[in-house]
């Protein structure tokens, strides 16, 4: 791994960096440079999923990297109309299969789909995957509380991961001291609010001054101090390295405490509620 980004080890004893890459709208050649690039600049967490179709871009850009294979960690995702244990596995041989790969390091639950009621089938192929191989560490996305415990109990096994949408606009405290409880790190989807208002906001922006770093680069670091794995997406190397360049430099506790109070109940940017939200 990179010799300035710390690692974390997950619960199954698998390491991945504290930042990964975000690839989501990243598709096709442009898709392939992109990604490319972020490996490049440092990046060796990949975060990508069924439903972004663009598993090909991600292989692609792994084998035109020179970065060994061993050296990434590959994230897919599987989709809420794939749930069923059998097409499950098979969604999950597809995913391979559209990578070129072997292996992904980390596979996801992409959402609970609570109404549909059948992720607690989708986790137990997930197990049954990374027993037989295809995976080394097994996870979800966008899974509450409830979700959580309801797989621990049925199945006996833990997520490794709960990828979220966090930022400090919707911090949400109280569900990562329940993934932290059952030994689960929380990754942040859209960590710096998909490039949308948050980048404007005047508090950040006094911070930002201060330590002559840019907005995105102290929410990023916000991540990092309370302890999440924030995954922004970049199509473009500046940016890419920019987020990325956060190891150099620590927020106070009075920076962090003004950061943390930014945070509302509706916070969510993309009014994604996964209690309801249903995603295929
Ligand atoms: N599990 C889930 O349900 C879920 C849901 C959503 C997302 N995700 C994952 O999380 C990743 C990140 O979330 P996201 O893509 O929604 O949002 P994000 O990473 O918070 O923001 C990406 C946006 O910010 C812009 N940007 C990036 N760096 C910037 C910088 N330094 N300054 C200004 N603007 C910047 C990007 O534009 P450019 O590309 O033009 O630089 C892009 O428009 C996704 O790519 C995906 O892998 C997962």
């Amino acid at each position: 791994m990179e010799k300035d980004i710390p690692e974390i080890t997950l619960n199954d004893g698998l390491t991945v960096p504290a930042i990964g890459f975000g690839t989501f709208k990243l598709t096709g050649i442009e898709g392939v440079h992109a990604i490319q690039s972020a490996i490049d600049v440092g990046y060796r967490l990949l975060d990508s999923a069924y439903n972004y179709e663009n598993e090909g871009a991600v292989g692609e850009s792994i084998r035109r990297s020179s970065i060994p294979r061993e050296q990434l960690r590959v994230t897919s995702k599987l989709p809420g109309r794939h749930h069923n244990y059998h097409q499950a596995i098979t969604a999950i041989q597809e995913s391979l299969m559209c990578a070129g790969l072997d292996y992904y390091d980390l596979y996801l639950i992409h959402w609970p789909n609570p109404k549909q009621d059948h992720y607690v089938e989708a986790w137990q192929a997930l197990i049954d995957a990374k027993k037989w191989g295809l995976i080394r560490s097994i996870g979800v996305c966008n899974f509450l509380p409830e979700h959580l415990e309801r797989l621990i109990r049925e199945t006996g096994v833990a997520p490794s991961i709960n990828q979220v949408e966090l930022h400090p606009y919707f911090s949400q405290e109280q569900q990562r001291e329940v993934n932290a409880k059952h030994g689960i790190v929380t990754e942040s989807w859209s960590p710096i609010g998909n490039g949308t208002y948050l980048l404007e906001d005047k508090v950040i922006g006094r911070i930002a001054e201060a330590h002559q770093k840019t907005v995105a680069q102290i929410i990023l670091r916000w991540h990092i101090q309370i302890g999440a794995l924030p995954l922004p997406k970049s199509s473009t190397p500046g940016r890419q390295l920019e987020n990325i360049s956060i190891f150099d430099f620590s927020l106070t506790d009075e920076e962090m405490q003004q950061i943390n109070q930014l945070t509302q109940p509706d916070g969510r940017i993309h009014d994604l509620d996964p209690a309801v939200f249903e995603e295929f």
